[in-house]
């Protein structure tokens, strides 16, 4: 119950205590935001975020993400200056192609220890990863390479020349042009 005094001065200096006069603010001030309300708005904004990334990587799974892989069967012009023996590398494939008084074959220049592209040199080919040689039909002369270089398949149709590397042939095989 109010003192009499309490509402005597209440009723002399204008009635009851108002808003602005309880908590010191006025109506135009902003409120103050509490460390929940921005942790809420951000964790928000973080879950909408994840989101529209979700669904921007949606939209691109339609795409190929692998490219397809050229063909291993492939057309060789060889140049008519080729010496007997010589090694000729089609552009963009690891074969090595020769021409001799026998005919066309063709050696996978993948080296068999460990698939790194081996260099054809005067005694045959070398490997730069881990020091394997070859001599010039593809025998190991110095490993660590297990096995010998392969032959590939040499095709001529319509005049044309074709060289798969998906196929090999016996060391030795030549295909007479
Ligand atoms: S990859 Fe050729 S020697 Fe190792």
């Amino acid at each position: 119950m109010p003192s009499p005094w309490n509402a005597s001065c209440s009723a002399r200096i204008g009635g009851p205590m108002s808003e602005t006069q309880k908590t010191g603010r006025s109506r135009l001030d902003p409120e103050p935001v509490s460390r929940r309300d921005v942790l809420g708005l951000m964790s928000l904004w973080a879950a909408g975020s994840a989101l529209l990334f979700g669904l921007v990587g949606m939209l691109r799974l339609p795409k190929a993400a692998v490219l397809s892989s050229p063909s291993k069967r492939f057309r060789v012009t060889l140049p008519a200056t080729l010496a007997a023996g010589e090694a000729f590398t089609p552009p963009g494939r690891n074969v090595a192609v020769y021409r001799d008084e026998q005919g066309v074959y063709a050696i996978s220049r993948v080296c068999t220890h460990l698939g790194c592209i081996v260099k054809p040199t005067e005694e045959g080919f070398e490997c730069p990863c881990h020091g394997s040689r070859y001599d010039h039909d593809g025998t190991v002369t110095k490993g660590p390479a297990p096995r010998a270089l392969p032959w590939l398949e040499v095709k001529e149709q319509a005049g044309t020349l074709y060289v798969d590397e998906g196929s090999n042939v016996a060391s030795g095989t030549r295909l007479k042009v």
